[in-house]
């Protein structure tokens, strides 16, 4: 998928901004403050329904204006034209996918796959398993039809099971559920090994360009304990969930960790290479979504130059490149752009105001 142009209205500093965009890489240079997130973000909200840094969509409405509006023109590889709007108010908010007057989430993530590496992408590594997961499940969700439909249904069934416990429901009001939640739970944790191996053999030429010849191992920690499957760990766990009042084991704790040379990457690498081995994780998933489904994400790369020197931003561009994919791309300083995106195009960014040069 291709954003073949984009229109802002009123979004965070960006007064307006409408231009038709580059099928590659498009990049945005301009000082701190200057809108260059502002513009990821938009395009964000456009393909996830919400933004990476803000709970209320309220809130990126400009300052001293009512609304903001977002549309886009959207090209698939196969001469599909699509369109999506929003209309964002204080109090309410509107998405328009084509002609589809209900337009959800699902249908936005769906039309327009968005990989986002920002800054802090080696949170990934740093931190707890709740990012993992969510990176692990943008591709599931992706490439696995069955995880989503799944996913929806464990997690109702989950929240069911929980209200049982906190209020101390009897015990057969609390095992009512383990039925449907293992029965989704197994489903989700077969799609998530499925993706997984695909990642295993994607990975390693990606990270192998970026971060050297290191061996990357995986582990996959399903969100139980023991050998048998979730339903026997789910009633083994009884007790310590009555006790506790939540539901301990699941696939919602599940964890995959990558490390480098077989250490934990986290524990060794510097910043620079956690950025790179995790940009390498979302390169091959892009590949992979290519591949499997012949779908095309979007890359949005903020301040790409950050804790990277010259050589590794070389590379990292050279991968992006390879794929082939568009992507929009943020620095701070034109000096910082790697030789192989000289030639894209280019958008400077000044006080909110974004002008192709
Ligand atoms: N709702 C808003 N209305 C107007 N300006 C905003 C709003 N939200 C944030 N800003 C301002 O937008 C500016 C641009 O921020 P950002 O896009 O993060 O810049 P950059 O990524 O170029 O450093 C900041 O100065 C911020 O204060
Ligand atoms: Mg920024």
């Amino acid at each position: 998928m291709r954003l073949e142009s984009l229109h802002i209205d009123n979004f965070r500093c960006i007064e307006f901004f409408d231009a038709e965009l580059a099928p590659g890489v498009n990049c945005l240079v301009g000082d701190n403050a200057s809108g260059k997130t502002s513009f990821l973000e938009a395009i964000y909200v456009l393909g996830r329904g919400e933004s990476f840094r803000q709970a209320r969509l309220g809130q990126t409405i400009r300052h001293g204006a009512d609304t903001l509006t977002l549309r886009t023109r959207l090209a698939d590889g196969d001469g599909g034209r699509h369109r999506i709007g929003c209309h964002i108010s204080r109090s309410s908010q509107r998405f328009k996918l084509d002609d589809q007057a209900d337009t959800r989430r699902f249908d936005l993530i769906n039309m327009l796959p968005l990989q986002h590496i920002d800054p802090n992408v080696h949170r990934l590594l740093e931190q707890g398993p709740k990012y993992r997961r969510h990176f692990l499940d943008w591709g599931v969700f992706h490439v696995e039809h069955a995880f989503f439909p799944a996913w929806r249904r464990y997690r109702r069934a989950l929240k069911q099971r929980n209200r049982a416990l906190r209020a101390h429901q009897p015990k057969h009001i609390v095992i009512a559920w383990d039925a449907e939640l293992v029965q989704q739970g197994e489903l989700i944790d077969a799609c998530r090994r499925r993706y997984l191996e695909h990642i295993k053999h994607r990975l390693p030429d990606t990270a192998r360009q970026l971060v050297g010849d290191d061996a990357l191992a995986f582990s996959y920690h399903p969100g139980w304990r023991g050998d048998g499957g979730f339903g026997q760990a789910l009633a083994r766990g009884l007790e310590q969930d009555l006790r506790a009042g939540f539901t301990q084991q699941g696939p919602h704790r599940a964890d995959t960790r990558i490390s480098i040379a077989s250490m934990q990457a986290r524990d060794w690498v510097s910043r620079g290479q956690q950025k790179l081995l995790t940009a390498a994780l979302l390169l091959a998933q892009a590949d992979i979504l290519q591949s499997t489904r012949r779908v095309q994400p979007v890359l949005l790369l903020d301040d790409m130059a950050a804790e990277l020197g010259g050589v590794y931003r070389e590379t990292l561009a050279r991968e992006v490149e390879r794929l082939g994919v568009q992507c929009f791309v943020t620095f701070l300083d034109s000096k910082l752009i790697p030789q192989s995106l000289r030639d894209t195009r280019m958008f400077h960014v000044k006080h909110g105001k974004i002008t192709p040069s």
